[in-house]
């Protein structure tokens, strides 16, 4: 456990809003019972006598946030990226699930992801597991083991899945009851259930109704897929053709922010409906570019997003993103960005690494509270980046060091990781 009270010196950066930067040199980030107290050029004389990390040159940012990912996924990263994403769920995905059902298997599987997770840069993450419950609660409790605040959940299919990744109706839904249960018991402290239909072409609205009946007894929050990939959105036409849009789909049964914060991976083909009812409804939209390339689904308007006022962060969406290193999706939501306003529509300004930087910090911190900022009250989680490896011959200003380690950094940089001001090991 760390002092109930301490500080961290070095060169301190994090967002104030979308479009600015507050950058500190050679500056004191102090820590008073697990949230930030203040930044300061030079230490308030009232505060010494508190203990010193003194990081000298390196830069010190908040931790990041990865609003959509799937553990499970984790063991065939980097594979079958030559696919567009049915094919690939399919393919890779399903038969890989449903080997989660031997909890054997699970432990090793799981063992890594959490150990990978505790030496990256995130510090707040939204997870997928399986459909299966003890699995789920293994990767909870390693979770909780490696110190970082994540949302977990049990995922839920009750059909156009494989038979053995298939639950009946009201077994998924007993499951997800008895796994909420298991979660209270064991008390976590950082570790929270979070529900999580996989998709709509994967519960039935029946489940749908009986995940509403929890949501409400629990208070749980949603995590799940939308307008993510052209056949999908046309899939749930089909299968709801009652809905005004795919996201009318989850909003029919509460599950779509009203009453029940929700986070949305995807939304690359959100219409101008689906725009305007996730900003009503308080949707977090978790953009996650790497995935978007690789299951040839598109590029999400996020300019949009953001003129619009909705919530946004990143995710990895690691394993259709091949990698949990949220500097690379900071680096890729810039490029697609990029490609998206030079071959679909020059409206759309591409996105500055300010936006970026904020989307992976303070815009799906949001999600967790007061999260991914320094300023006063936010809970402290600090990631310190070495980048002296990085040599280079001119002078660079603190904000040109941060835009190098977007685009260059992984997890070997990180000398230290603090989550809710408790120092996480890194060895
Ligand atoms: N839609 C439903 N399941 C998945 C998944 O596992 N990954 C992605 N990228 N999209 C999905
Ligand atoms: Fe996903």
């Amino acid at each position: 456990m760390n002092e109930p009270v301490f500080i961290l010196k070095g060169n301190i950066i994090y967002s104030k809003d979308l479009t600015e930067l507050a950058v500190c040199e050679h500056g004191y980030l102090v820590c008073r019972n697990g949230l930030a107290e203040g930044v300061y050029p030079t230490l308030p004389f009232k505060l010494g006598g508190n203990p010193i990390h003194d990081y000298g040159d390196c830069l010190i940012i908040p931790g990041l946030v990865d609003l959509h990912l799937h553990a499970p996924q984790y063991s065939f990263r980097g594979l079958g990226m030559d696919m567009e994403l049915l094919e690939w769920l399919e393919t890779n995905t399903f038969p890989e699930e449903s080997k989660y059902k031997d909890i054997e298997y699970a432990k090793k599987a799981y063992t890594i992801f959490a150990d990978n997770m505790r030496r990256s840069a995130t510090t707040r993450a939204c997870i997928f597991a399986t459909i299966h419950r003890p699995a789920t609660l293994l990767l909870m409790d390693l979770m909780e083991k490696a110190g970082l605040s994540t949302y977990v959940g049990k995922v839920n299919m009750d059909r156009n899945a494989p038979d053995h990744l298939r639950e009946e109706t009201q077994e998924s839904a007993a499951e997800t009851l008895e796994w909420i249960k298991d979660v209270l018991h064991r008390k976590y402290e950082n570790t929270r259930p979070i529900l999580t239909p996989r998709f709509t072409p994967s519960c039935t609205d029946e489940l749908m109704e009986e995940l509403k009946k929890l949501q409400m007894r629990y208070g749980l929050p949603l995590h799940s897929h939308l307008s993510e990939n052209r056949s999908e959105v046309e899939w749930v036409k089909d299968l709801c053709p009652w809905a005004e849009f795919y996201g009318d789909a989850y909003d029919r049964f509460g599950l779509f922010g009203a009453d029940c914060p929700t986070v949305m991976a995807h939304c690359v083909y959100s219409d101008d409906r689906e725009i305007a009812r996730m900003k009503e409804n308080g949707v977090f939209v978790a953009h996650c570019p790497e995935s978007n390339m690789n299951v040839s689904s598109g590029i999400a308007p996020v300019r949009k997003f953001l003129e619009d006022g909705l919530n946004v962060g990143l995710g990895s969406d690691v394993a259709a993103g091949s990698t949990e290193n949220l500097f690379r999706a900071m680096a890729h939501a810039v490029q697609a960005s990029k490609l998206r306003w030079r071959l679909m529509d020059e409206n759309l300004a591409p996105l500055t690494v300010e936006e970026v930087f904020y989307m992976a910090t303070k815009g799906g911190g949001g999600f967790f509270g007061q999260v991914g900022s320094f300023e006063p009250g936010y809970e402290f989680d600090a990631l310190v980046l070495d980048d002296s490896g990085l040599s280079h011959p001119q002078p660079l200003d603190i904000r040109s060091r941060l835009e190098r380690m977007i685009y260059l950094a992984d997890e070997r940089v990180i000398k230290a990781k603090y989550v809710k001001g408790r120092e996480v090991d890194l060895s």
